[in-house]
């Protein structure tokens, strides 16, 4: 039995990462959970799956927590905030740590782990936009691998298969996006976009702040990030355009001119199940996809003006340093105030343009400095904007 542990178990990636695990019970073994602050689900998994041990956002969550196990006479050790996190990733039991906690929160807990010899299953792509390079490198390191959750990325692990990820047999990769919710609405209507429209995302369920990413692009522009360090591939390598359709997730065309494009339902269980039973293959019995039923298959150049944090994505990826770094922690500061309505959706874009532009580039960031500029980064927003 493979022994896991979650970041973010209650989250849409966490529940159904769950549900792989229920689908394979007799493949896995749940060594710990951390959730932030939804106790009563919180509660069911832990009574379902039966962790050795717990983490919650802070210690009012513990409490809480801790009153509601005890009218169930269930012991179990509770840990909270960022050294609960810290607890969880590096367990020693662990042998697969999945990470899908969204945003910068998993950083240090992920690159802890690795310090740890244990290898990670990475659903946030916050990781590896902020500290891409130091996270590949102490994981070649350590002899640990990343494996992506990302469906996008997870297809190019299958695509890539073909030439055993060498990137100089690469001609291009190109990422799709569904378009999220606007990319057929005007530009001029962009300024009355609300959070309950932004919301709407056409083909995927997921947690909030992913779905506000892709109705800017900003989530597309983070994938672009995390290809490059998935795969060691040039910038001018990775591709995106835009598939309306959510059935191809992603395709990698060879120097010889071939291309593979891989598919499948747009459920996240799919890429979750391949990153957990990797290299392994099992046979769940979810709905697979019918390409009879999809009839059509479309693809559309993006448009950058409209969706300029596509564009400021792939210039930040290419400055590296802590280009990126401030980028992602001002995207994550933008749209957690867009999200309590404190902003308009197009002062995002402001906001993470603003905050590139104006700071103080660092070329070698280590991952101390990384974590103390993203927060640096969001305390700055949230004081002006809060
Ligand atoms: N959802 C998808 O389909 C999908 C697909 C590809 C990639 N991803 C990536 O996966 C990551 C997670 O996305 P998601 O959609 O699953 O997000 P989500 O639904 O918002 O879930 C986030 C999870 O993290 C927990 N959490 C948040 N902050 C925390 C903290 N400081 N300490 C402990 N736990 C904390 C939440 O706990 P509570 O809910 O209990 O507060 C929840 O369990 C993101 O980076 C996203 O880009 C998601």
């Amino acid at each position: 039995m493979k022994k896991i542990s979650i970041l973010g178990s209650t989250g849409s990636v966490g529940t159904q990462t769950l549900q792989v695990i229920e689908q394979f019970p007799e493949e896995f073994q749940v060594v710990s959970l951390a959730a932030g602050k939804n106790i009563s689900l919180f509660k069911e998994q832990i009574k379902k799956f039966k962790p050795l041990f717990v983490a919650v956002y802070s210690d009012k969550e513990k409490d809480e927590l801790a009153k509601e196990l005890e009218k169930e006479n269930i012991q179990i050790e509770i840990f909270s905030g960022q050294k609960g996190l810290l607890e969880i990733a590096t367990a020693s039991e662990n042998e697969l740590l999945i990470v899908a906690i969204s945003g910068t929160a998993s950083l240090a807990p992920t690159y802890k782990a690795i310090q740890a010899k244990i290898s990670i299953a990475l659903a946030c792509k916050e990781v590896l936009v902020a500290a891409g390079s130091l996270i590949m490198a102490e994981a070649k390191k350590n002899g640990v691998s990343i494996l992506p959750i990302d469906s996008e990325h997870a297809a190019l692990k299958q695509c890539l298969a073909s030439v055993k990820e060498d990137s100089a047999l690469v001609q291009k990769v190109i990422l799709t996006a569904s378009g999220g919710p606007f990319w057929k609405l005007p530009k001029s209507e962009f300024k009355d976009i609300t959070v309950e429209m932004a919301l709407k995302h056409p083909n995927w369920t997921m947690g909030s702040k992913i779905t506000i990413d892709s109705a800017t692009m900003m989530n597309k522009g983070l994938e672009v990030i995390e290809a490059h360090h998935f795969y060691g591939l040039e910038y001018e390598k990775i591709k995106v355009l835009f598939h309306p359709q959510s059935v191809v997730h992603a395709l990698a065309e060879f120097v010889d001119g071939n291309m593979i494009a891989q598919m499948g339902p747009h459920d996240m269980r799919f890429p979750i199940q391949y990153a957990l039973t990797y290299p392994k293959k099992l046979c769940p019995d979810w709905a697979r996809l019918n390409l009879a039923k999809v009839a059509k298959l479309e693809f559309y150049e993006p448009d950058f003006d409209k969706f300029p944090l596509l564009r400021l994505a792939y210039e930040t990826g290419e400055k590296g340093g802590s280009a990126p770094v401030i980028m992602n922690a001002s995207n994550e500061a933008a749209v957690s105030l867009f999200l309590r309505k404190k902003i308009k959706f197009l002062d995002i874009y402001k906001i993470v343009q603003e905050a590139v532009d104006n700071h103080v580039f660092l070329s070698n960031p280590t991952i101390e400095h990384i974590i103390r500029l993203d927060h640096l980064v969001k305390d700055e927003i949230f004081a002006a904007y809060e």
